[in-house]
C-alpha cells in the first residue's frame, strides 16, 4: 500500500495533468478519443502509440509497455526515484508531502547534498591552486589559450596538481569520509583498495548546473597525452546525459537562441568573445534528454560541431533529436581552416564569427548540401545517386510552398523538369508511408518477444497468465468486486509472482476503497511495473463482465489444467494475434 494517503496522491494528479506534464517536455499531442496520442517519448517509432488518458491519471504505451501516471512519467523522464518525483510535483504545486516519507528518500537527499558540498571544496581548491598554487603549468597553460582572468573567474576553471592525494587530504581534513569522495567520484579507488585523487596534473573545468551546484567535472591535459578530457562519472548529482556544459549562463534571460558547441574550450571561448548562449554535452554526443533541456530555454539552436566529417555526423545525429523534440536548428558553416568555433575566434575575431552566426544554414539546407558528399557528380550513376538522396530529403519537407521551392531549386541544378522531380517525390512519399507502417508493426513484433524482465513466468504461462490479468483488471476497476474474487482464490493460485504481488496488495487494499487508480500502488512498485499494472488496467477495460471473471477464477483453480492449445501459441499465431489487435485499433494494448 502506498504510504502516501490517497487524497494527497490525488491532490497531485489533479494539479499535475499528465497530458501538461508530456508538453513541459514538448512532447506534441493529439486528441483523440480515449485523450491524447502521441509519438512514445520511451521508444523510437513514426506513428502515435502512446495514449494519455486525463480521466484515470495513465498514460500507457501498447509497443514498448512504458505506461503509469504523471509520477512515473517523471521518474522515467528525469530519472528520479519515487519520492524524488513526488516531491518535485508537490513543490510545484505548493502542497506538503506529508510525513516526510521514509529514510531511504531522506538518505538519498543526504548523499546528495554532501555530493554538492564536496564538488563546491573541491572547485574551489582546484581554482586557488591554478591561481595561487606554487605549480603554475595550468595557469601558463589557460593564458596561452587566450583565456582572460576574468572568465577564469567567471567559470572557475582550476587547476588539479599534480600528485595522487593532495585533494583527498584536503577533503578528508574538511570532515569528508573516503567512501563519501568515492562517491562524488573525485577521488577513485584501486583494484589493490587504494583511494586516490581522480584528476591529476590537469586543467579542471567545472560543470554546474540551473541551481548553481557544481554536480562535477572536466579535466584536459596540458599535454598531447591521451586521454585528452576526463569527466565525472555519474554520481547522486551529475548525468552527462541530461546536463550540459554553461547552460546555467546560456539559459538566464530567455534566448532566442543557442549556440550548441562541442568542446568545453569552445564554449569558453565563445562566451570570452560575447557569446553567452553557448552549450556544449559533457563528452558524449547529444541525447534527447539534452534536446529537451534546451527546448525548454529558446525555440532555436545553432549547431557548431567541429568541421571535422565526426562533427558533422553528430550534427545530423544532433538534429534528428531536436526535430524530436520540436526545436527549430540550423547549422553553423565552419571553414577557412579553422577546425572548430574557439580556433575560428582565435583567427578571425568575434565579428567575423557573428558573420558565419547569421549565415548559418537551414537543416534543409545543410543536409541538401551534404547529399553531394563522396560522390563523383560526372558519371551517371553519381547524378542518380545524388537524385535519390535529394528526394529522400524533399520528401520530408512538411510545408508545400516550402517543398514547391526548393523542388524548383534542385531541378534547375540538376537540370531536370520540376514536374519530373516531383513525381519522383510523391511515388517516394507513398512507398515510405508503407515502409513506415510496416516498420511500426516489426517495433511491435520485437518488443513482444523480447525477454519478459517485469513478468518471466507469463510467456510459459500464457493462459493463466491472461486469466490473472484479467482478474486484477476487475478488482481495480470493479472494487466491488475484489471481496468476491479474493473469497475464491488463494495467492498460491496466481502462477505468476508479478501477478501474484499486486493480488496480494490488492487484497489487502480494496476492502477499505469504493474507487481505485493503479497510481494508489506507485510506492509499491517501479515505474516498468507500474507501465504493466497501468497496461493491465486499460486493456481489459471493455473486457470485464461477471461471465468473464467466473471463467478466470475457475481457470486459475487449483487442478485446473489450461487448454493445450491457448498455452503454447507458436510465433505466427502470436503475431497474428498482435496483427489482429493493430487492425483493430492502434489504442489499445
Ligand atoms: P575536442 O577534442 O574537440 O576538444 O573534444 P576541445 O574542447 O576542442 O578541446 P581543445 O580545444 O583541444 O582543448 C570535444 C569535447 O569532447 C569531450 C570533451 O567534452 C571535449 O570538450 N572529450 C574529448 C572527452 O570527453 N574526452 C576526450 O578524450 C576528448
Ligand atoms: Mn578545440
Amino acid at each position: 500500500m502506498n504510504p502516501l494517503p490517497e487524497d494527497f496522491i490525488i491532490q497531485l494528479l489533479e494539479k499535475n495533468p499528465v497530458a501538461e506534464e508530456f508538453q513541459k517536455f514538448h512532447i506534441r499531442l493529439n486528441a483523440c478519443e480515449k485523450g491524447f496520442a502521441c509519438s512514445c517519448p520511451f521508444h523510437s517509432e513514426t506513428g502515435k502509440s502512446c495514449i494519455i488518458y486525463p480521466e484515470t491519471h495513465n498514460f500507457y504505451c501498447p509497443v514498448c509497455k512504458n505506461g503509469g501516471d504523471v509520477i512515473t512519467f517523471l521518474m522515467l523522464m528525469q530519472n528520479l526515484s519515487y519520492p524524488e518525483a513526488v516531491q518535485i510535483l508537490a513543490q510545484r504545486t505548493q502542497l506538503t508531502v506529508p510525513e516526510q516519507s521514509p529514510e531511504e528518500a531522506l538518505q538519498l537527499q543526504q548523499r546528495r547534498e554532501r555530493c554538492y558540498a564536496i564538488n563546491r571544496d573541491t572547485a574551489n581548491f582546484y581554482y586557488c591552486n591554478l591561481l595561487k598554487g606554487p605549480d603554475k603549468k595550468g595557469l601558463t597553460y589557460f593564458k596561452q589559450r587566450q583565456l582572460s582572468p576574468q572568465i577564469i573567474q567567471k567559470y572557475g576553471l582550476g587547476y588539479a596538481p599534480d600528485d595522487w592525494h593532495q585533494l583527498q587530504s584536503y577533503l578528508n581534513q574538511k570532515g569528508y569520509s573516503d567512501e563519501e569522495l568515492l562517491l562524488a567520484n573525485v577521488c577513485r579507488k584501486s583494484e589493490k583498495g587504494n583511494i586516490y585523487d581522480n584528476f591529476r596534473n590537469r586543467v579542471i573545468f567545472p560543470i554546474v548546473d540551473m541551481h548553481r551546484h557544481v554536480i562535477g567535472f572536466g579535466g584536459r591535459v596540458l599535454d598531447d597525452s591521451k586521454p585528452k578530457y576526463l569527466n565525472t562519472s555519474d554520481t547522486p548529482v551529475f548525468d552527462k546525459g541530461r546536463n550540459l556544459f554553461s547552460l546555467h549562463f546560456a539559459g538566464q534571460n530567455s534566448p532566442s537562441s543557442l549556440i550548441l558547441a562541442e568542446g568545453y574550450m569552445d564554449v569558453i571561448a565563445l562566451h570570452q568573445a560575447g557569446f553567452e548562449n553557448a552549450v556544449a554535452t559533457l563528452g558524449t554526443a547529444i541525447t534527447p534528454q539534452q534536446a529537451r533541456l534546451i527546448a525548454q530555454y529558446t525555440e532555436e539552436v545553432i549547431i557548431a560541431y567541429d568541421s571535422d566529417s565526426a562533427g558533422q555526423n553528430a550534427t545530423q545525429k544532433a538534429i534528428q533529436h531536436f526535430h524530436d523534440v520540436g526545436l527549430s536548428a540550423r547549422v553553423l558553416h565552419i571553414d577557412e581552416n579553422a577546425k572548430d568555433p574557439d580556433e575560428y575566434i582565435k583567427k578571425f575575431g568575434a565579428d567575423r564569427f557573428r558573420l558565419l552566426l547569421h549565415h548559418a544554414e537551414s537543416v534543409l539546407d545543410f543536409q541538401l548540401n551534404r547529399c553531394k558528399n563522396d560522390l563523383n557528380l560526372e558519371t551517371e550513376n553519381g547524378k542518380i545517386s545524388y537524385l535519390h538522396r535529394i528526394i529522400r530529403i524533399l520528401a520530408g519537407i512538411g510545408n508545400t510552398q516550402t517543398q514547391e521551392v526548393y523542388i524548383t531549386k534542385k531541378a534547375g541544378e540538376l537540370g531536370i523538369r520540376p514536374e519530373i522531380l516531383k513525381t519522383e517525390i510523391q511515388k517516394f512519399s507513398r512507398k515510405q508511408e508503407k515502409r513506415e507502417s510496416h516498420s511500426d508493426f516489426r517495433n511491435i513484433e520485437n518488443f513482444s518477444h523480447a525477454r519478459d524482465a517485469i513478468n518471466p513466468q507469463a510467456s510459459r504461462n500464457l493462459y493463466q497468465s491472461k486469466s490473472e490479468e484479467l482478474l486484477l483488471a476487475a478488482m481495480m476497476r470493479l472494487p466491488e468486486q475484489g471481496n468476491y474474487i479474493s473469497s475464491q482464490l488463494r495467492p498460491e493460485d496466481f502462477v505468476t509472482d508479478f501477478h501474484r504481488k499486486i493480488y496480494n496488495i490488492l487484497c489487502a487494499f480494496l476492502p477499505e476503497c469504493s474507487w481505485f487508480i493503479p497510481s494508489l500502488l506507485g510506492a509499491e512498485f517501479s515505474a516498468q511495473e507500474m507501465g504493466r499494472i497501468t497496461g493491465i488496467f486499460i486493456y481489459y477495460h471493455d473486457k470485464l463482465n461477471e461471465q468473464a471473471v467466473l471463467k478466470c477464477i475457475e481457470n486459475l483453480q487449483a487442478g485446473n489444467q489450461p487448454p493445450p492449445d491457448k498455452n503454447n501459441m507458436s510465433n505466427d499465431e502470436f503475431s497474428r494475434l498482435i496483427a489482429n489487435k493493430k487492425k483493430n485499433t492502434r489504442l489499445i494494448y
